[in-house]
């Protein structure tokens, strides 16, 4: 038996890893498992840092192909335990009830209620809910009393530290000047921020960009053209107030930040200064393994047990068998979808909250129709991961990808792009952590891979650097600096 310590928090790790250890050792002593089963039995030990996720405290993830060994007919088997949701005595249950087969196809058959097929997480449902939720983010706050931000670890988004805005305005400021000692100052200068959610940044930007251009009386401000970008029209038309002292500078635009190019694309190569802050760990994804040389891809199936399923059809007043439709038009319409309002919003905030995923890997030899983000074949992708620890599960980040090369071509050839977000700097970081999916309030939270970003980034003659966040201790975030290559 491997057992995997995917975590580096110590107060946890010498509990849970010798529980583990003497319950397999039971179950073999007990003859509930055989000698070959043991042998091959792959224990993962996670702690899942998002309090609201996707993940059972116990979980199998299936091999499609179940790869066999030589001497024996039993399958590799890949146990992965949250060891924060364990409670003290359950260990043993748990397990039991997901690594027997016959337990599984109980649960299979009748245990849980599907809410779509296997396939990469990045086409899954889930991502409805997130949409929805950023749709609906009133209906959402009205409820808990709570922002969004609160939900965010700190209570508060890094985005609209006093500080880190200072030092972005004058960074701006010192590009404006510079373009104008040269004579190359635009008339208009462009200023993007895709996923502006509420506008509390572009606020706090403009207002301190004014102040210093008047400290330096270089009358730059009447220049900025600045646009608000977000796929949530409810959140652009709530972030007006928020820019009503510069209203003249602003514009509102809704689009989808996989591909700004697409909407903004009469404004290619002219835009001096994109940013974005905590949207990029918004944006779908999905994973992948690298074990044997070989890559296998996560596929994961969003489920409800039947119990929770029943559990919340009785609160919400309809039957149980009317749930997965109930479902889909709360996702047409939000809280509507039921005659009672209040009851909408419980029935989509407990759905979310019980909505956990079942996984397993296929080998990309299978899926020829799999394909890596754009601007990464499986070529680059080996030669990425060539000198990755083997047994490697980590995240594509399709969608921050995507949307990092669809907003390139936007860049003025002196302009650069900044995200503030939480990174996967180093592939190693991998093994030693947590990166998502969690579930933060009714979004999903996945960190990015900014080893991946990087490489996609230099392929296509872009400079990339991630810089620490200095302005609040403990903070997580780090900002990714992009500019064309000189
Ligand atoms: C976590 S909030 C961040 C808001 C703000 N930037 C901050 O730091 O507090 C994520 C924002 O990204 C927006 N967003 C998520 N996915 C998007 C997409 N595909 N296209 C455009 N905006 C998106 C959401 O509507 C939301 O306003």
């Amino acid at each position: 038996m491997i057992l995997n310590l995917n975590y580096t928090r110590r107060d946890s790790a010498a509990s849970t890893s010798s529980e583990v250890v003497s319950t397999f050792l039971s179950l073999l002593e007990e003859k509930q498992i055989t000698p070959s089963q043991f042998a091959h039995l792959h224990i993962y030990l996670d702690w899942l840092q998002y309090k609201e996720n996707f993940r059972e405290p116990v979980s199998v993830v299936e091999s499609e192909e179940g790869e066999e060994s030589q001497e024996s007919a039993s399958p590799r088997m890949d146990v992965r335990i949250d060891t924060r949701q364990i409670a003290p005595g359950t260990l043993r249950g748990t397990v039991e009830q997901a690594i027997y087969p016959e337990k599984r196809e109980q649960c299979k058959r009748g245990d849980r209620v599907y809410l779509e097929e296997f396939g990469s997480f990045r086409a899954s449902i889930a991502w409805d809910f997130n949409r929805l939720y950023w749709q609906r983010l009133k209906d959402w706050e009205s409820v808990t009393g709570r922002s969004y931000e609160k939900e965010l670890p700190g209570g508060s988004s890094d985005g609209h530290q006093p500080q880190a805005i200072a030092d972005s305005v004058e960074r701006f400021w010192k590009l404006l000047n510079e373009l104008d000692k040269q004579g190359r100052l635009p008339q208009e200068a462009f200023i993007l921020e895709i996923g502006v959610g509420l506008a509390t940044r572009a606020a706090l930007w403009l207002d301190q960009f004014c102040a210093l251009d008047q400290q330096h009386g270089t009358n730059y401000y009447p220049r900025i053209r600045f646009l608000l970008a977000d796929y949530s029209l409810a959140s652009l038309e709530r972030s007006r107030p928020a820019v009503q002292k510069h209203l003249e500078l602003c514009s509102f635009i809704a689009l989808d930040a996989l591909d700004p190019t697409r909407t903004l694309s009469f404004l290619r190569h002219k835009i001096l200064y994109v940013h974005s802050s905590n949207m990029y760990d918004n944006l779908s994804d999905e994973e992948v393994v690298w074990r044997d040389n070989r890559i296998y891809w996560v596929e994961a199936r969003a489920y409800l047990s039947a119990h929770n399923t029943e559990r919340i059809a009785h609160e919400c007043d309809i039957s149980a068998a009317d749930v997965p439709r109930m479902i889909h038009r709360l996702l047409e319409v939000g809280a509507e979808a039921l005659p009672d309002r209040r009851k909408g919003m419980a029935f989509w905030m407990q759905i979310w909250k019980a909505m956990r995923l079942e996984e397993k890997l296929v080998d990309a030899i299978d899926l020829p129709e799999a394909t890596f983000p754009a601007g990464l074949s499986s070529a680059q992708m080996e030669d990425i991961l060539k000198d990755a620890p083997s047994d490697l599960r980590f995240h594509l980040s399709s969608g921050a990808l995507e949307s990092f090369r669809n907003t390139l071509p936007l860049l003025h050839p002196r302009g650069y792009l900044q995200v503030q977000d939480i990174f996967v700097t180093n592939l190693h970081e991998y093994s030693m952590g947590f990166y998502g999916p969690g579930k933060l309030g009714g979004s999903i939270v996945n960190w990015v891979n900014g080893a991946l970003v990087r490489e996609v980034a230099e392929r296509g003659g872009y400079d990339v650097h991630f810089v620490p966040f200095p302005y609040r201790a403990g903070s997580k975030t780090s900002t990714l600096y992009t500019t064309r290559r000189e």
